[in-house]
């Protein structure tokens, strides 16, 4: 997949893996230099030294969105090396399948630690990639990877779904207050997915990958490849009217 991206350049954090590497991967492809950034280290080393071993151009930077001073430092970077800053896609994220249970019993250190990352990491995303890019001006796109579970009420995990229903109105609110500055913010909402970490964490994750593609209309689960070229195509100029939006990609389960 090729779109109209040459010369531009991305910010993608859960860059190491699953949807994040997936999508640094055809931002590359379309001709964005990508700064790969993400814990862990190791991760974010093998997508941005693939990439570049493709002939494309990309930066391994490790970071850990929960860390303030990290993703500062995460879109200095990415300027020192690449110029500017045009397209972030923010899709680090973590899910306590174990302790994110039974509101009334759950630990609040589950509720803050999931919350740091899905939700307050993502804003430090926004929050520094916005100043670099009000600052530089010309414009960009910010893409927010939310999940179904945001629209719904069936998620186990209290505290993963509560923060991924927040993004959404994250993202309504960079759409609206930056419109002006040509800054775009969509968010997408994945179904579930097989073969990331995220998955394999859980205690089941053969069963939940049978349950789940029974419930599927499409008869399956996703993977990353399912969900990056929409992210991508958001993060393009093919996709210049869209913003404040909510894509959801899940096989058809939401509309059950
Ligand atoms: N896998 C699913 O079923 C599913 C479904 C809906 C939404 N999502 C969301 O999609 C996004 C990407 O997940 P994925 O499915 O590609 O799984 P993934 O586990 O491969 O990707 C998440 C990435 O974020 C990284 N990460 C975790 N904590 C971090 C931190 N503090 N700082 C920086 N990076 C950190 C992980 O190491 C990993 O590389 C996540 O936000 C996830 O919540 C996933």
């Amino acid at each position: 997949m090729k779109l109209p991206m040459d010369g531009k350049v991305a910010l993608v954090t859960g860059g190491g893996s699953g949807i994040g590497a997936a999508t640094a991967r055809l931002l590359s492809e379309s001709g964005c230099c990508v700064a790969v950034a993400g814990i862990p280290a190791n991760g974010v080393d093998a997508v941005a030294a693939e990439i570049n071993d493709g002939g494309g151009s990309a930066i391994a930077v490790p970071t850990d969105v929960a860390d303030s001073s990290q993703v500062e430092a995460a879109v200095e970077q990415t300027v020192a090396e690449f110029g500017r800053l045009d397209v972030v896609v923010a899709s680090a994220g973590m899910q306590m399948h174990r302790e994110d249970v039974d509101l009334h019993e759950m630990s609040e250190d589950a509720w803050d630690r999931t919350h740091s990352v899905n939700y307050r990491g993502v804003m430090l995303t926004c929050k520094y990639a916005l100043a670099q890019m009000v600052g530089q001006g010309g414009g960009g796109s910010i893409v927010i990877i939310s999940s179904i579970t945001a629209i719904n009420g069936r998620s186990a995990n209290v505290s993963y779904m509560t923060g991924k229903t927040g993004l959404l109105g994250l993202n309504r609110y960079i759409a609206v207050h930056y419109g002006k500055h040509g800054i775009r913010c969509n968010a997408v909402l994945p179904g579930a997915l097989e073969r990331t970490p995220n998955h394999d964490n859980h205690p089941d994750p053969e069963g939940r990958a049978k349950v789940l593609d029974a419930m599927v209309p499409l008869g399956r689960i996703g993977t990353p490849d399912d969900i990056a070229p929409m992210v991508a195509f958001l993060c393009s100029d093919e996709a210049k009217y869209a913003t404040g939006a909510e894509f959801v990609i899940d096989g058809g389960v939401t509309v059950i």
